[in-house]
């Protein structure tokens, strides 16, 4: 088999990451077969430098052609000032766009060696691991009509328009329950319905895609303010967390907090599959943005990335145990106790980029 992949390192500690992925790459190819092909392309400040685009039209082809796309992140002081159209983020947007990538999963795991990190106390989070499935291209943040109207007399109007149609939630929903299927077997569903009309569309909907397909998996509902808390009271409670666009975005970024650093978060957005191959266009990035306060120094912790690629094996190649032993080696690495700056903690040993890839590899 070959497998296509398309590397857009991009800009600050993203090629810094993206090179100990490589490594990992490299290592699959020559050691357990697994014909991976790459390609490269630029995006953000980079390819505005070369191209004045965020990403160019080649790299956007390569990037509809190959299974998958692993991004690094975009950015920096340098590229503040450049016209908004063509600003680094413009380059993942488009990505998200013409990809179609609807779906967006950000997994919070607790690694026992970093329990001690967390914002919660170590024994509400240690062995943590709950999945937020995030839908990401409808909703309040695309919703039309989008717009400041001016009122007169000093007073201006701003509008945004939360929009859910029936088959935004039912493919949402679908990729949930089956996530739910190969983890714990649960999914958590929040909306606000006891105030918003897509919240009660929201609810009818997941409820009867779950009836109809998928009456195995169990379903629950929450508030998604009551959810906010319950995340911060008791995660552990969670499996599966499906919601929407806003909400998704929100929650998230709580959940991250409850598993220390940025330099560890991974996530994935993917798209619908396709109706010929059953394949699904996605893409694969770490959480964490360019980080320009500690790039070109080699000191960025490049789990995020690595553990980004995990999920690319995963759920782009269904290559089951090779993501969990790559999921398995960064445990045991922290386990015995090198650190990158990020996460380091007493009594361990502080790493660079490349020592804690190798690390990895080695493990
Ligand atoms: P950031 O995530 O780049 O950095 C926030 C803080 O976390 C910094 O102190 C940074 O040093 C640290 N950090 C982040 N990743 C790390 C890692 N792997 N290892 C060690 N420390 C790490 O967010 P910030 O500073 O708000 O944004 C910097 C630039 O990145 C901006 O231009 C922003 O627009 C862009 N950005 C890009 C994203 C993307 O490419 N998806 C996402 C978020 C921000
Ligand atoms: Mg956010």
């Amino acid at each position: 088999t070959t497998r296509t992949l398309l590397l857009l390192p991009g800009d600050g500690i993203g090629p810094e990451a993206m090179a100990e992925v490589r490594k990992i790459i490299a290592y699959m190819n020559a050691e357990r077969g697994a014909g991976f092909t790459t390609d490269e392309g630029l995006v953000g400040g980079c390819a505005y430098d070369a191209h004045g685009a965020a990403i160019s039209e080649g790299d956007m082809e390569k990037a509809l052609a190959a299974d998958a796309v692993l991004f690094g992140a975009v950015g920096g002081p340098k590229w503040d000032a450049v016209p908004y159209e063509v600003r680094p983020e413009a380059g993942l947007l488009r990505l998200r766009k013409d990809l179609k990538l609807f779906a967006n999963l950000r997994p919070a795991i607790c690694y026992p060696a970093l329990a001690s990190a967390s914002s919660l106390k170590p024994e509400l989070v240690e062995g943590l691991d709950i999945l937020i499935v995030r839908e990401l291209t409808g909703g309040v943040y695309f919703g039309e009509p989008k717009e400041i109207i001016d009122l007169g007399n000093g007073q201006k109007r701003g509008i945004d328009t939360q929009v859910y149609d029936t088959y935004e939630i039912e493919r949402i929903a679908g990729v949930a329950f089956e996530l739910a299927r190969t983890r714990r077997n649960r999914v958590c569903s929040m909306e606000k319905r006891n105030v918003m009309k897509s919240g009660v569309l929201w609810n009818q909907v997941v409820t009867e895609t779950h009836k109809r397909s998928y009456s195995d998996v169990q379903l629950d509902h929450m508030l998604a303010d009551a959810g906010g808390m319950q995340l911060v009271r008791a995660p552990k409670q969670f499996d599966v967390i499906v919601t929407d666009n806003l909400f998704g975005d929100m929650l998230s970024d709580v959940a991250a907090m409850l598993t220390g650093s940025l330099g560890m978060l991974p996530s994935a957005s993917l798209g619908a599959p396709d109706p010929k191959t059953g394949k699904r266009k996605a893409l694969y990035e770490p959480v964490h943005g360019s980080a320009p306060d500690i790039a070109g120094k080699g000191i960025a912790n490049p789990i995020a990335m690595i553990a980004s690629f995990a999920m690319c094996l995963r759920y782009s190649f269904n290559l089951v145990e090779d993501a969990d032993r790559l999921e398995q080696a960064i445990a045991e690495v922290l386990d015995s106790g090198i650190r990158t700056g990020d996460i380091m903690a007493e009594g361990c040993r502080q790493v660079g980029t490349a020592e804690m890839g190798d690390a990895i590899l080695t493990a």
